[in-house]
């Protein structure tokens, strides 16, 4: 058993603090723009049903085992692997997940950014009533018109790209932990309003079976297609694969329970998710628009619902907000692992590393713009036919590809190479949970994640 470390970057003052901060990491724009498309170009229920058996059997038990190890090595992703794998008397090498960890979020930060930065010009659009009235023409030109702008864009993403520097170049404690403890609940709140409003349409019952009924027919022909986008879905949604979970276990305290915690957010994130889809799928079927339309999908159907609904520009301007704070607090987990790992051996301040980290993400964030005008192109990748070049094949791989590898490598990691007292020290669980769980992560995760990849690279 190893003497317990302290972190030199910080600690999260609670366990609440801990819960809020993995939920606000997780819940982020996979919630509430990514879930929804990705459903609504994959068959709803179809989807719903396979992301939640991943959630289930990948998702928990990788979560629990990324918070053990981070809480256990209590450094950046990179160095807690390297020194966990060797106290348990493996090779230093094992950096190189930590590593890869870095690279995927640097590469998810990227069009995160630019996404966010579409939320950020909707709040405006919002605030000032561009939307009332809510005609569907009007508000879908809207939406293209942005995108095809590289200048405006630009500018919205080096606003976001600021505002998380910000707030990660001031450490752990400061900020951070007070904003989420308001705004996670501040947007479920609202969530709650626009599925109210959502009631009120006419084809609620059709939005709502098109997530409830799982479409096995339609679901026979393309079930690859839905499986690899639900399963690297729950990776992305729950934040797990390339260290941000692994670092925010980091900064947690020895007494917390690491099992209760990683359901309670798990549970979170996929309720949002949930409550999401069924805001918005309504809407699409009442006035008449395409499930399957991608990315823009939240981008045209919530504002028509602003545009007609009583107090819209007050509720629209505060759900473009929330939505930019559920980004914010996932994007900053997304470049802590780069930055605890540059003041570690780079032997350079936060501040400093932060700006470093803050423009290369900018600076990849170009590619992700160009792909919506300049450099649009369609490709056909997996049998899945998409129109965003850069931008889709780094979703595709970072998503698809790299965070359950990430992902397959800690449960084989945790479950086959560290020992059981070892876990068990930071698990300290009843005997049956143990078991259960060692089960799960020796066996079942790793087979799902492998199946997945088998399937990803065209073998199955
Ligand atoms: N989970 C975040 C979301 O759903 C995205 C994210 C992925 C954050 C990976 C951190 C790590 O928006």
């Amino acid at each position: 058993m190893s003497a317990k470390r302290t972190s030199i970057h910080g600690q999260w003052s609670s366990r609440w603090a801990f819960i809020l901060a993995a939920t606000g990491s997780a819940v982020g724009l996979g919630n509430i723009w990514r879930f929804p498309y990705m459903a609504g170009e994959s068959g709803g229920g179809a989807f719903l049903l396979l992301y939640v058996v991943c959630v289930l059997i990948m998702g928990i038990p990788i979560m629990m085992a990324e918070i053990l190890i981070g809480r256990r090595g209590r450094q950046s992703p990179v160095n807690t692997m390297r020194i966990i794998a060797e106290e348990e008397g493996y090779t230093r090498q094992w950096k190189w997940l930590g590593i890869m960890g870095v690279v995927a979020g640097f590469l998810i930060v990227s069009y995160y950014s630019v996404i966010a930065g579409w939320v950020l010009a909707y709040v405006f659009r919002a605030a000032t009533g561009s939307f009332e009235g809510g005609d569907p023409e009007a508000i879908a030109q809207m939406f293209s018109d942005l995108i095809s702008d590289p200048e405006r864009l630009l500018a919205w993403h080096t606003i976001f790209i600021m505002m998380t520097v910000a707030v990660v170049s001031r450490g752990v404690k400061s900020g951070l932990e007070m904003a989420v403890r308001f705004l996670m609940p501040a947007l479920f709140f609202l969530l709650l309003v626009m599925v109210g409003y959502a009631m009120s349409t006419e084809r609620f019952a059709e939005g709502i079976m098109f997530m409830l009924r799982p479409d096995f027919t339609a679901m026979k022909e393309n079930f690859r297609e839905v499986f690899l986008n639900a399963s690297g879905h729950a990776f992305f949604s729950l934040s797990l694969g390339m260290g941000a979970i692994m670092i925010y276990g980091s900064y947690l305290s020895d007494r917390t329970s690491i099992t209760s915690a990683a359901v309670l957010i798990a549970s979170a994130d996929t309720l949002i998710a949930i409550l999401a889809s069924f805001a918005i799928f309504p809407l699409v079927f009442t006035y008449g628009l395409e499930p399957a339309q991608g990315p823009g999908l939240i981008f045209v159907t919530l504002p028509i619902a602003f545009g007609q609904m009583p107090g819209g520009v007050f509720f629209g301007t505060l759900f473009f907000l929330l939505l930019t704070f559920a980004a914010w607090t996932s994007a900053i987990s997304l470049i802590e692992p780069a930055v605890t790992w540059l003041v570690e051996n780079g032997g350079i301040s936060r501040i400093k590393a932060t700006a470093y980290t803050g423009l290369v993400a900018w600076i990849l964030g170009i590619a992700t713009i160009l792909s919506f005008n300049h450099w649009a192109f369609p490709f056909t990748f997996a049998g899945v036919s998409k129109e965003n070049g850069i931008f889709d094949i780094i979703d595709i791989l970072t998503a698809n590809i790299m965070l359950p590898l990430g992902g397959l490598a800690i449960a084989i990691f945790s479950g086959w190479l560290m020992s059981r007292a070892s876990t068990m020290d930071e698990l300290k669980v009843k005997e049956n949970i143990y078991v259960s769980w060692r089960f799960v992560i020796k066996f079942l995760a790793p087979v799902g994640v492998t199946i997945i990849f088998l399937n990803q690279i065209g073998i199955l």
